[in-house]
């Protein structure tokens, strides 16, 4: 079944989302939205071009002068600007112009990559996401943030690219391996968290549907957060409030991604994060001891990790500090009050964070 989502800015659409469970109806929106003998560039990587591109370039052919494919290596330690300039070099050799196009297809580092380089490519031209992963197909794809890595900064640099459109072929996940597609669960289930407890409960009860990427209800989840992104950046397009909710997780999550540097993934990192979260949120008295233990055990059944060995707590405080997300020396972080209600917190002292970071430090004997 067809799902489509369009996503407004000041009430006006500004793009779609459509939600397949194949790629036949692409071409036919290209058309509607304009595309026709333009040049396209496929951006993607080297794990999932092989898989994807020549089946797309295919179903796109008709509708260009020419389109061709630009693979990166694929992982995060490929998204920063030596890729960009790669790329940017392959769409001035191509004599790509203002009036072409961009094909993000993979998961959300070739997002992040591909739309940033449509972003300045001759001052901008257009994308189209087509997210592979079930974290890009959930988040990264929707809401137009792009961008690199860089020194030793995640998302360092980078701009705001809305995308024309957002096609997802949700089949593309039975290719995408396991470990990854639980990464994105974390995703999943940070979106019930934030906002909505109803669907907290429902992915609780298709725990097993999920095991098995049961179609009816992967397609189901997925639309269900791209409702739930859409209404996030709908209210706060530029991350001036409440779109920062999204970040649940994420400031500690990215200082265990950065010293582990990066060989757990960034959902894996998310789940640890939101762990510590709610336990500062317990601590805090917002959350009961119960919700705690509830929230924590529930990424369990999803192959998540609740704690991790061999980290230097401190390391991670300091990393945590220097997250970009800090507001003038203070961190904003994202605190839970229930299941279904989160809020952003100024006021966390050193003490609390490292007793969060403590929580989900594994030491041998026990907590
Ligand atoms: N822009 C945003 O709003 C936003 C939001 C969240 C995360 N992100 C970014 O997204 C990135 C993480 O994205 P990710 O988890 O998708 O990682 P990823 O893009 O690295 O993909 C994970 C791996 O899966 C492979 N793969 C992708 N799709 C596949 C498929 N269908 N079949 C087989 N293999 C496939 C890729 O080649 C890669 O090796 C991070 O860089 C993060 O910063 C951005
Ligand atoms: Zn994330």
């Amino acid at each position: 079944m067809s799902k489509l989502i369009t996503v407004n800015m000041n009430r006006k659409p500004i793009y779609d989302i459509m939600i397949e469970s194949d790629f036949a109806a692409l071409p036919e929106k290209m058309k509607s939205l304009g595309y026709e003998k333009i040049k396209i560039a496929i951006v993607s990587d080297t794990l999932v071009a092989p898989i994807y591109a020549e089946q797309i370039s295919e179903l796109l052919r008709p509708l260009c002068s020419d389109i061709f494919v630009h693979a990166f290596p694929a992982g995060e330690s490929h998204k920063n600007m030596d890729t960009v300039q790669e790329i940017l070099k392959d769409f001035v050799e191509h004599h790509m112009n203002r009036h072409d196009l961009v094909v993000a297809l993979g998961g959300g580092v070739v997002g992040d990559v591909a739309g940033f380089c449509a972003s300045v490519y001759m001052r901008g031209i257009d994308v189209i996401q087509i997210p592979t992963t079930l974290l890009a197909q959930v988040d990264s794809s929707i809401g137009g943030k792009t961008g690199v890595d860089f020194l030793a900064y995640k998302n360092m640099v980078g701009a705001f690219k809305m995308p024309k459109l957002v096609y997802i072929n949700t089949k593309t996940l039975d290719t995408l391996d396991e470990r990854q597609y639980y990464a994105g669960m974390a995703e999943v289930l940070k979106y019930g968290l934030i906002m909505d407890a109803s669907f907290y409960e429902w992915i609780i009860s298709k725990m097993y549907e999920i095991h098995d990427k049961d179609a009816a209800t992967i397609e189901e989840m997925v639309e269900h957060c791209c409702i739930c992104k859409q209404r996030i950046v709908e209210r706060d397009p530029l991350e001036n409030g409440d779109r920062a909710l999204l970040n649940l997780g994420h400031t500690i999550g990215h200082a265990i991604e950065k010293s582990k540097d990066f060989t757990l993934l960034h959902g894996e990192c998310v789940a640890l994060g939101i762990v510590a979260a709610a336990y500062i949120s317990w601590k805090r008295e917002k959350l009961s001891k119960d919700e705690y233990y509830e929230i924590r055990d529930m990424f369990v059944p999803f192959n998540l990790p609740i704690s991790i060995d061999d980290i230097d707590d401190e390391e991670i405080l300091r990393l945590t500090k220097s997250d970009k997300k800090a507001d003038g020396g203070q961190i904003r972080f994202i605190l839970l009050k229930k299941v279904g209600k989160a809020f952003i917190d100024k006021t966390l002292t050193d003490e609390e964070i490292l007793n969060g970071i403590k929580e989900i430090h594994f030491v041998e004997d026990g907590e």
